[in-house]
């Protein structure tokens, strides 16, 4: 069984996942680095670097939401960024950033679903993913069409919580997770679901080496995967 975030209705995950971000967008950003104090913009930091040796040029951003993600890959200086998603909402609060910043013209945001990208095969010299992955409704077809979009030699880049199995940072993350962050984020976002649901697919995924096996079978080679912050996050990569 899929985790959704309104158990009430019976859409799919998609369409749920998007409704969703819909009703977070204008609060997310405020949320993400206050529930996160600020580290979620060091693991960003760290997963971007990672490609800096290769200089890609073409960057897609996947699951680009408000373009967080998108904006801290200019620092490696590629010619252009695309960055979809499934939400409206969050995509345009990403163009309002952009065009306050002055990087719309580097920085493309369009609707995309991961799991149907709607670009030619070999388009791309990077692929990058925050927070996104958890989300997707199929995983492995999201990854597979990662994969197809990518250059030959190409490198995707994945950022995502992961679960810290370690005393006593499993016990205080736990804790954090189940009682702090749905209270404050509930209140803040107006949301119901939005902050019990994040906890939930968090615990759903298949983080570590689950997650490099499923990488490795739709076709990434030269895996890697990074833990962060005691295990609360992971940078996995992959080559085409
Ligand atoms: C937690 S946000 C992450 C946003 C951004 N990458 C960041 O780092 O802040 C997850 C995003 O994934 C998007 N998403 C979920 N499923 C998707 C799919 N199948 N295709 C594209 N985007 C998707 C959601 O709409 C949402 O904007």
């Amino acid at each position: 069984m899929a985790v959704v975030p309104y158990k009430d209705q019976n859409n799919n995950k998609k369409s749920q996942v998007a409704q969703m971000f819909d009703n977070i967008s204008g609060k997310y950003d405020f949320l993400n680095h206050f529930l996160s104090a600020g580290i979620d913009i060091i693991w960003r930091k760290k997963a971007i670097s990672l490609l800096e040796s290769q200089k890609p040029k073409l960057i897609l951003d996947i699951a680009t939401g408000t373009a967080d993600f998108a904006i801290e890959a200019l620092r490696i200086n590629p010619e252009k960024i695309t960055g979809v998603d499934i939400s409206e909402g969050m995509l345009a609060v990403g163009r309002e950033k952009l065009a306050k910043k002055g990087l719309s013209n580097k920085i493309e945001l369009q609707y995309g679903d991961s799991e149907n990208l709607p670009f030619e095969d070999n388009s791309f010299d990077a692929i990058t993913v925050a927070f996104g992955v958890r989300n997707f409704e199929n995983l492995a077809k999201g990854l597979a069409e990662m994969n197809r979009v990518l250059k030959p030699g190409g490198t995707a880049v994945v950022l995502e919580f992961s679960k810290p199995r370690m005393f006593p940072m499993k016990q205080l993350y736990h804790f954090y997770f189940k009682n702090i962050l749905p209270v404050v984020g509930k209140f803040v976002s107006k949301d119901n679901a939005a902050y019990t649901y994040l906890p939930e697919s968090v615990q759903a995924f298949p983080d570590g080496q689950d997650f490099i096996s499923i990488f490795e079978e739709v076709g990434f080679k030269n895996t890697k995967w990074h833990s962060l912050t005691f295990g609360i996050s992971s940078i996995y990569t992959g080559r085409k």
